[in-house]
């Protein structure tokens, strides 16, 4: 196993040069495989609220849902280092974000948060940051308020549009932020931003310009059937590969091919031959 990443590993990865991965995770499997690998950060991410809970968008995910997903992620990620979302409506003042960020960490295993927005949340990153909670931004396209932003849409595209993801971007690393996502932003104006600050930013839908990337897991993994944004590579397609086993295992135990001969336990004979004889039950063979 390699070393346990730290915060600060996080920084020097920016100030070497060397890009971050991150991906999602919400359950103990998902996250004993990723702790065999060398990701560097695992995100509980309030998409929980459409991969594993089947939920429409990320609004109704409820902070105990998130402490639930991420005490079993910590459990099974030990290398890691753990960010947890703060979702929807749990951190709408200071002490709310205190209580909920304070419970990620105590209750959920994480070492950090991340809460969407820019300017407006810079006084509850600094609060949060000021108690001992490392905050992680979030700016672009931020799934929480896509009622407001109008659908899943491209962010910064224009030149003021960009320069105000800039101002955002500026205004969490000075309140604090350790890391700063930037999703579906235009590759050239996440380049900038990322240029531009000191933090690390991870893009999703942002380009290769970025100081590292987040996929989520069931679409990296081709487990979605939803569509996927241009963004997601998918690595692997383990829906697929679920789909064929389940119908393998259907055919398999109605042609009695399965359970085999390697897959039961086994009696002594003398055994069995007296429990039949005290049953009276007559077996050849
Ligand atoms: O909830 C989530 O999965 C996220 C990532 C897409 C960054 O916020």
């Amino acid at each position: 196993m390699t070393k346990k990443v730290s915060i600060l590993d996080i920084q020097k990865r920016k100030d070497e040069g060397v890009p971050i991965t991150m991906v999602t995770a919400y359950d103990y499997t998902a996250a004993s495989l990723i702790d065999q690998t060398d990701v560097d950060m695992i995100l509980v991410g309030d998409s929980l609220g459409m991969v594993m809970l089947g939920y429409e968008s990320t609004v109704s995910v409820t902070m105990d849902e998130m402490i639930h997903h991420a005490k079993a992620v910590a459990r099974g990620a030990k290398r890691p280092f753990l960010v947890g979302d703060l979702p929807f409506m749990s951190y709408v003042d200071a002490s709310e974000a205190l209580r909920n960020a304070g419970r990620h960490l105590k209750e959920g295993g994480m070492h950090a948060v991340k809460l969407e927005g820019g300017r407006e949340v810079a006084i509850t990153v600094e609060v949060l940051v000021q108690a001992g909670i490392p905050v992680m931004g979030h700016i672009g396209l931020t799934p929480q308020r896509i009622s407001k932003l109008g659908g899943f849409k491209v962010q910064g595209q224009t030149a003021v549009d960009a320069e105000r993801l800039l101002q955002d971007a500026l205004a969490l690393q000075e309140a604090g932020c350790f890391s700063i996502v930037l999703e579906a932003v235009p590759a050239k104006i996440a380049e900038k931003i990322s240029t531009a600050l000191s933090i690390p930013t991870i893009g999703i839908g942002a380009g290769a310009g970025c100081d590292g990337q987040v996929l989520v897991y069931q679409d990296m993994l081709g487990m979605s059937e939803k569509y996927l944004p241009r963004f997601v590579k998918r690595y692997a397609e383990v829906g697929d590969i679920t789909i064929n086993a389940m119908q393998q295992y259907v055919e398999d135990v109605q042609n009695r091919s399965f359970p085999g001969e390697e897959h039961v336990y086994k009696i002594k004979r003398e055994e069995l031959d007296a429990f039949l004889e005290r049953f009276g039950i007559f077996v050849e063979g």
